[in-house]
């Protein structure tokens, strides 16, 4: 199997990741191909180095993961806070306002994301934007039968909605939660994330989209180069 440059920029953020936790702490296990190899490194040190951490998976795909490396979960029910949550995203503005959910996750991401004291976002260079919605669109998970009126008003609120099939099996993309998914295009971005995540989130049969605003406090921009920059919303003290 070759690497990418985009493998070894993703291998570098998860794997400085990774070093982030200590001895005792409860991790949210993010969803995707980022957060994968910060899954793998935090494995190694659970078996290598003795580190004793539990986590939080944020989909079946994180749980089978940590399953597989090795990484003790628990979950929500059993801790009231986590001091760090992992997780990749689609999009990141220069405030860390993100967007998730490519891997159809992001309901159990914010939950869990909303848990944490802190936040940090796996990324390469490809998703920084500088306005949000310019290169993803924004998931929003609906119940089925509210698919028909929940893409006429995404169209109301300046949309192209659709959505989301196939991935290997026939039909529409079913969620962890047995939803379906909408994928919500925005020619020139979004012009008020803010607004627009209210006016979606309010409409009925939307369990949520992934749109995550101001709930990341750090981002970890990994270069395919090997480096690694972490950047902090503008005012913010180093934790
Ligand atoms: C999962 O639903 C998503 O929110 C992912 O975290 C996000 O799409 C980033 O995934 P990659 O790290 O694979 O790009």
């Amino acid at each position: 199997m070759t690497t990418t440059a985009d493998d070894i920029a993703k291998q570098a953020a998860g794997e400085a990741a990774a070093r982030l936790a200590t001895d005792g702490m409860c991790l949210g296990l993010g969803t995707g191909s980022t957060t994968a190899w910060a899954l793998a490194a935090l494995g190694r040190r659970v078996q290598e180095e003795g580190l004793r951490i539990r986590g939080v998976p944020t989909s079946f795909a994180a749980e089978r993961l940590a399953r597989r490396v090795g990484i003790p979960l628990t979950s929500l029910d059993a801790v009231e806070r986590l001091d760090l949550a992992l997780d990749g995203a689609d999009e990141v503005s220069p405030a860390l306002d993100l967007i998730k959910g490519r891997g159809a996750a992001h309901t159990r991401e914010k939950v869990v994301a909303a848990q944490a004291d802190r936040f940090v976002v796996l990324v390469d260079p490809s998703k920084l934007v500088d306005r949000l919605g310019t290169r993803a669109a924004v998931p929003v998970e609906v119940l089925p039968m509210a698919t028909s009126p929940v893409m006429r008003a995404l169209e109301r609120l300046g949309g192209v909605p659709e959505l989301r099939m196939g991935q290997g099996k026939d039909g529409p993309v079913v969620t962890d939660q047995g939803f379906w998914v909408v994928d919500v295009r925005f020619a020139d971005g979004i012009d008020d994330p803010a607004e627009l995540g209210r006016a979606i989130k309010a409409l009925p049969g939307v369990l949520d989209h992934g749109l995550f605003l101001g709930m990341a406090t750090e981002a970890l921009i990994g270069r395919p180069d090997g480096t690694v920059e972490c950047l902090r919303p503008a005012g913010t003290p180093a934790p």
